[in-house]
């Protein structure tokens, strides 16, 4: 099977009222281990790769990677997505690239660094969906901002001032409404990495409520949730006990999840969970065997430990199951979709 489009596998997730992992990619070991946990669990994946992603892999050595997993797994539809467009042109050269699905973040300038205005935000997705549209491809915005700036995504905004940046509901009506994008990334108090809160989180600062009234006003828009993974506590010790610092923290729990999915949530981005389960693997390989160095005896334990990550979230948010009942439309026929 080639790649579908993004908004195809949202529109079956809200159809049949489940929720898609969007996991990030950088190399082949951590596209094998989605792979292989979407093919035991029979899900459909979205495979979502950073602009800093494309810059480390190189964008032929990613394309034919992914590539490789559409011709080695004909019966899991696959979307590539770009996570975190900066700019049209990064959007528009993806999909050059093979991408059938881009975000443009346009919450924030070009730089990455600072909040944008509504009207700039407004301006370069309406610019990105019309070119993305022509080409059947799917467009994911994003209004509102989240907090943190470790992994240079971000304003750099304390929790306190993320609270002030949650997605305005009202507002988030007139973006869908002035873009026509196909999902709508949203501000909850959520952030990247593995520094998201100092205690579980409670509705104050993990607000699903605000999911809840944007849902009700935007029945139609796939929602998504970045900064999702939920650390959890064993992940985290492997790598403490294997010296390690990560210490105490706390993700976003997996039932909160559930309950965005309940509430128009189809696309949930994890990415540090699959990092915190590599580095985990690799560092307890290197202390358990200080003799070894091939590299296939630390990058395939790691490939593991991600693989059984993905696999628990596959069948958390109920996509378990659904690949075969996806009928793969082509690019051209989603052309056609957003043409009439
Ligand atoms: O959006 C954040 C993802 O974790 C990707 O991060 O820019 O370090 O590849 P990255
Ligand atoms: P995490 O850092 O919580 O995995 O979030 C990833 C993300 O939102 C990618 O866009
Ligand atoms: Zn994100």
């Amino acid at each position: 099977m080639s790649l579908v489009s993004m908004r195809q596998l949202l529109d079956h997730a809200a159809e049949n009222g489940y929720g898609l992992a969007a996991f990030n990619v950088n190399n082949m070991e951590q596209i094998q281990a989605i792979m292989q946990a979407a093919v035991e669990t029979e899900s459909p994946v979205i495979v979502q790769a950073s602009r800093g992603a494309r810059k480390y892999a190189n964008e032929n050595f990613l394309r034919h990677l992914i590539l490789a997993a559409a011709e080695l797994y004909p019966q899991i539809p696959l979307a590539m997505h770009q996570d975190h467009g900066n700019s049209p042109a990064t959007c528009i050269s993806a999909i050059e690239n093979g991408f059938t699905s881009v975000m443009m973040d346009g919450s924030l300038d070009e730089a990455g660094k600072n909040i944008s205005t509504l009207e700039y935000n407004v301006k370069v997705t309406q610019e990105v969906v019309k070119y993305a549209h022509a080409r059947g491809v799917t467009v994911e915005g994003e209004l509102g901002a989240l907090g943190g700036i470790e992994d240079g995504h971000g304003a750099g905004l304390s929790a306190e001032e993320a609270a002030e940046h949650l997605t305005d509901p009202d507002q988030a009506v007139e973006f869908v409404e002035a873009t026509g994008v196909d999902a709508l990334a949203v501000a909850i108090g959520t952030s990247h990495g593995a520094y998201k809160f100092t205690s579980k989180p409670t509705g104050d600062v993990l607000v699903m409520s605000r999911i809840e009234e944007i849902n009700k006003r935007l029945p139609n828009t796939h929602l998504v949730m970045h900064g999702s993974s939920s650390v959890p506590r064993e992940l985290v010790k492997i790598i403490d006990d294997y010296g390690g610092n990560i210490g105490e923290t706390y993700g976003v729990p997996v039932e909160e999840i559930q309950r965005g999915i309940a509430h128009g949530v189809r696309k949930v981005n994890i990415d540090t969970d699959n990092r915190l389960a590599m580095t985990g693997a690799i560092r307890k390989a290197f202390h358990e065997n200080p003799k070894e160095f091939d590299p296939r005896k630390y990058l395939g334990p790691a490939r593991e430990a991600m693989k059984k990550v993905c696999l628990a979230r596959m069948t958390a948010f109920g996509q378990a199951g659904n690949a075969g009942k996806i009928k793969a439309k082509s690019l051209d026929q989603m052309k056609k979709f957003y043409a009439s």
